[in-house]
């Protein structure tokens, strides 16, 4: 795993698009998984400033979100197909038939969640999956205790994590329960993984997905088993790493022909 270090968000949105771009520019028809949230704003920011400035084209993209609230309708400014939309097509330009997001409206829930991943795999699957994490460690909304071999499928919603959440709607009461999220195990087939993380309320979740033993009860901790999984990290958000001087020196220190790898 690599682990990133930078001074500000502002820069963890730079360093973490630079990443998603370089996969773009080598393959422009790339699947990217899409985080929703606050941690990827600065990002996706990067991004449309990359569409702008004409460096990058997501024209030709794929993209696949990695939630979405269940029961919530489609044109709720919540829904994550909304948030998708807002955050992510219109400003990078995506096609919007080439975006998918779970459908948590479905009346077969289950064989919704099967064709997500079928999807997934039609694609030729996901190149690089952009993440963030719950404090209480989950990646998607795989909360904590979730199979590292789990599917997409239905979750029940933490409470910890409709707290979080509450913040997008008028009250917690609206925060819907259930939602249906890639799996572990499909996270784990992404080609890249790259989790993005700013801020204290971070750190202790971030230091146990990193450095503590790979358990179920840290989703996060999944990373651990990919081969191509990079973290970047604000300095708050990596503020309890033990190893925190050894990932400054290694990246200070990498080479300049594996820089944005
Ligand atoms: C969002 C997602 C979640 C968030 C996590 C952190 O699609 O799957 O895992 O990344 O809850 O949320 P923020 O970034 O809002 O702190």
């Amino acid at each position: 795993m690599e682990i990133i270090i930078v001074p500000t968000p502002t820069e963890v949105g730079r360093v973490a698009a630079a990443r998603v771009a370089s996969v773009v520019a080598m393959k422009p028809s790339a699947v990217i998984g899409l985080a929703t949230g606050s941690s990827p704003q600065g990002l996706y920011s990067d991004l449309k400033r990359r569409v702008q400035a004409g460096d990058i084209s997501f024209v030709d993209a794929h993209g696949f979100a990695l939630d979405e609230y269940v029961g919530i309708s489609l044109d709720h400014p919540e829904s994550y197909a909304s948030v998708i939309t807002r955050d992510v097509v219109v400003p990078l330009g995506f096609d919007p038939a080439r975006v998918q997001v779970p459908d948590g409206r479905a009346n077969d829930l289950e064989s919704a969640a099967r064709a997500y991943d079928a999807a997934i795999r039609a694609s030729g699957g996901i190149d690089v999956q952009i993440l963030g994490i719950g404090t209480n460690g989950h990646i998607g909304f795989n909360e904590p205790t979730s199979s590292f071999a789990s599917r997409t499928r239905i979750k029940t919603l933490a409470p910890l994590t409709r707290e979080a959440n509450a913040r997008f709607f008028d009250s917690i009461e609206q925060v819907p329960m259930h939602c249906m999220t890639q799996g572990l195990g499909t996270i784990l087939e992404a080609r890249q993984l790259l989790l993005v993380a700013q801020g204290s309320a971070k750190a202790k979740a971030v230091a146990a997905a990193i450095e503590g033993p790979l358990s179920s009860f840290v989703p996060g901790s999944a990373l651990q088993l990919h081969q191509h999984a990079t973290v970047v990290l604000d300095e708050a958000a990596a503020a309890e790493l033990q190893l925190a001087d050894y990932y400054r020196y290694t990246y200070a220190n990498k080479p300049t022909w594996q820089l944005d790898q």
